[in-house]
Formats: C-alpha cells, sequence, structure tokens
C-alpha cells in the first residue's frame, strides 16, 4: 500500500486513509472465488458503514449484513437490494422490525422464540409475512479472542441445539412469518480454516435433524470470520478467499436448489484502510522512550479493548537507525496505548505515523469521548 504523504500535509491528522483500489481488487477477489460454487456474499456493514465503500460493494453485486435498524437503512440509500439484506442481531427493537418488514428485507435472522413472536405480530398488524431465518448456535469453538467468539452455547446468541427442534416447530404454526434459512456466525478473526469446516459438518448434521422433523429451508448462511494478516498487511493484503470457500465446498451438503450465503466484513475491508496520525511530542524517560501521537483510543480503540495487534510503520523519519517505543495517544488513560516497545526509525515531533490494517471495526468504533472529533475518512481516489 502506498501513502501519499505529500497529498495528506493539507489534511488534518488523525483521519483514515482507504485505498480505493486495495479495497476493490479484494470485494472482487471475494465475490469471484464464491462465484465458482454460485455462493452468495453480505457484507457485514458493521465492519466499515462508510457510504462511498458502500455503494462500491453494492455496485459489485454484494448483497448486505446489517445489525440495527440504521444499517438496515444505510444499505438501502446506498443502493444495496433489500432483498439481499439480513437483519441480525441478539436486540431488535420493534421500530427497527417494522423498518425491515416495511423493506421487504431478505432475512430478520433471530435468535429467540419470542423474537419470532414479535416479528411474526409486527408483521401481522401490516398484513405481511415477514421471512426469517434461525440463527442457530452451533457450539463450534471459533478459537479466537473471547470477546468476539459467539458460537458457543454459553455465548447469548442464536438458538441453541437442544430447543432447535421446537423452536423450529412452532415458527411453522406462526402464519405471518415463513422460515426460509438457517443462519451461523462462530465469530471473528478466525485464523485457521478447521473451525469453518467444523461448523460445515456441524450443519450437515443439523439438515438432516430438521429434515426429520419436515422442516426444509432454501437458504445457509454461515456468517462471516475469516481473518486478515495483522502482522504483514502487505505480504498479505487480500485474504485466502480461495481456500475459505474451497473448505465450505468441500464439505457442506446443500440440498437440490439450496443458496449459501456468507456474510464477510473484516476480511472485505481491513486491509485497506489505515489510521494516519501524527507525532506531537517525544518523551524520553529512564526506562521507556514514548512517541504521544494525535490519534488515541477514540479513533481506534481495538488494541484498548481486545489488545489487538495493528503495525505501525513511520511514514517521515529520514533516520535510518531505530528505537524502541510506546505509541501512545492524548486520552488520559494507561490503556490509551496502541503498542508496546515498538521499534521504530529515530522519531520526532510532526512525523506521520501509520495504524495498519484499520479499515476494519476502526472508524465505525470511534467515540467522541474527552469531545474530540470523529476521525475523518480520506480516499486515495480523492488525492490524485
Ligand atoms: N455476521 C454476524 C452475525 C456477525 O456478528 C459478524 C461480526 C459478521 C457477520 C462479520 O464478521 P467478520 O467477517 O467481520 O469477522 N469489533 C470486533 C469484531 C466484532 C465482530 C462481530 N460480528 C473487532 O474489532 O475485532
Amino acid at each position: 500500500m502506498n501513502f501519499p504523504l505529500s497529498k495528506f500535509r493539507n489534511t488534518t491528522t488523525p483521519f483514515y486513509y482507504y485505498d480505493v483500489d486495495l479495497f476493490e481488487r479484494t470485494a472482487k477477489t471475494a465475490l469471484t472465488q464464491a462465484n465458482k460454487y454460485g455462493y452468495i456474499v453480505h457484507y457485514a456493514l458493521k465492519a466499515n458503514a462508510n457510504e462511498r465503500l458502500l455503494r462500491i460493494l453494492s455496485g459489485m453485486g454484494f448483497g448486505a449484513d446489517c445489525v440495527s435498524g440504521a444499517e438496515v437503512q444505510r444499505a438501502a440509500a446506498c443502493g444495496f437490494d433489500p432483498k439481499s439484506i439480513a437483519f441480525a442481531g441478539v436486540g431488535k427493537r420493534d421500530d427497527e422490525i417494522n423498518l425491515g418488514i416495511d423493506h421487504g428485507i431478505f432475512t430478520f435472522n433471530c435468535e429467540s422464540e419470542q423474537e419470532l413472536e414479535v416479528i411474526n405480530e409486527l408483521a401481522k398488524a401490516k398484513g405481511k409475512v415477514a421471512t426469517v431465518a434461525l440463527r442457530i448456535n452451533p457450539n463450534v469453538d471459533a478459537h479466537t479472542h473471547a470477546h468476539i467468539t459467539t458460537g458457543l452455547a454459553e455465548n447469548k446468541f442464536g438458538i441453541n441445539l437442544w430447543q432447535l427442534d421446537e423452536v423450529a416447530k412452532k415458527v411453522q404454526r406462526l402464519s405471518n412469518i415463513k422460515l426460509i434459512s438457517i443462519h451461523f456466525h462462530i465469530g471473528s478473526q478466525i485464523t485457521e480454516l478447521e473451525p469453518f469446516v467444523e461448523l460445515c459438518r456441524k450443519v450437515n448434521e443439523l439438515q438432516d435433524q430438521l429434515e426429520k422433523i419436515g422442516v426444509a429451508v432454501e437458504h445457509v448462511n454461515l456468517g462471516g470470520g475469516l481473518s486478515v494478516d495483522y502482522h504483514h498487511p502487505d505480504e498479505k493484503s487480500i485474504p485466502d478467499f480461495a481456500g475459505y470457500f474451497a473448505a465450505i465446498n468441500k464439505t457442506i451438503k446443500l440440498r437440490a436448489g439450496q443458496k449459501l450465503h456468507v456474510e464477510l466484513g473484516r476480511s472485505i475491508a481491513a486491509q485497506c484502510g489505515s489510521l494516519v496520525t501524527k507525532c506531537l511530542f517525544i518523551k524520553e524517560l529512564l526506562k521507556k522512550n514514548f512517541v504521544v501521537v494525535d490519534a488515541g483510543f477514540s479513533d481506534l480503540i481495538r488494541p484498548a479493548l481486545y489488545g489487538a495487534y495493528h503495525k505501525i510503520e513511520n511514514l517521515t523519519s529520514p533516520s535510518t537507525e531505530s528505537k524502541k517505543y510506546d505509541v501512545v495517544g492524548p486520552i488520559c488513560e494507561s490503556s490509551d496505548t496502541f503498542d508496546k516497545d515498538v521499534s521504530l526509525p529515530t522519531t520526532q515531533r510532526g512525523d506521520y505515523l501509520v495504524l495498519r490494517t484499520a479499515g476494519a471495526y476502526g472508524e465505525v468504533m470511534a467515540s467522541q469521548y474527552n469531545l474530540r472529533s470523529l476521525p475523518k475518512a480520506v480516499f486515495s481516489t480523492d488525492l490524485k
């Protein structure tokens, strides 16, 4: 990824910089690999809901995966076909459900019996039939960070296996909802293919189980979770979509005419985005050297929240010597640390630094803590 430094100088830091070319190439690769098997890719807006990026994806034919009414609205406004919008989430408000019904979305991915009843009631009041998916908790370990693992029986997500038959039968008695899909999502930043393979095996078993009670669905949705390489953003800038879809294809047993869906967020958006920040001060203490930058955890919370790693580079230092620094932000909490003991060329006030692989779950998770401004987005295509 190239950073057009001379152009950056007119922009107030910190900001997110998006390499649109890389974004498009990544999205295209995902689609090409999915198309080999006729699979449908929904983009998970939660990773990055920037309108410019969304319009690119809707233009390419991605479906959308949303987790709030506002995301459903944003997806529709940015050109996604409402019939391609899956609406997930363990706590949907009535107004959000109504919005989804009005848009005639693809599926409400339902997580409890009560939710199914409420959607049925709300659809009935409008004289409509809402199409739903059962989000099933498959009890598959994704081997990822505890905060972003979702497919274990102890997590709050989905309908547990022991309830499945009862819930599936119940749906069939409700006349204003139609069950068309089963949905799964076992976690995010899953670095091995094995958990996905295990999920596919589980799906095969569950399809048999559901068939025994006379339940057949037209769609199977495996959710998202494919990882990116935070340590080598340039060597592996496009994730291994080929390996991912091939692994699914090898294991999953679809019924005749059944469509397979995935919901990818991070793997589409992460590598194309970087947080650009400037060094405000250097603090050299007895035991430590600090680079104090003008971005804080209000701009990128992943290191503070998950202990996540983002590669840090100094774009402007002419120095050939390197030093170890803790790279910290201006917020008055020790957790406002992007990384410790990072080896960087000797850094000075005014140097530009970048935190790489920040295109997913970066800008969308920013806050205005300390009344700081939200970071802006800058696109490579605007700087040419
Ligand atoms: N589908 C569902 C139902 C999800 O809950 C998620 C992400 C996705 C799809 C997309 O997963 P992906 O392909 O991006 O892994 N803020 C955290 C990540 C939270 C992910 C939550 N669910 C982070 O910064 O790592």
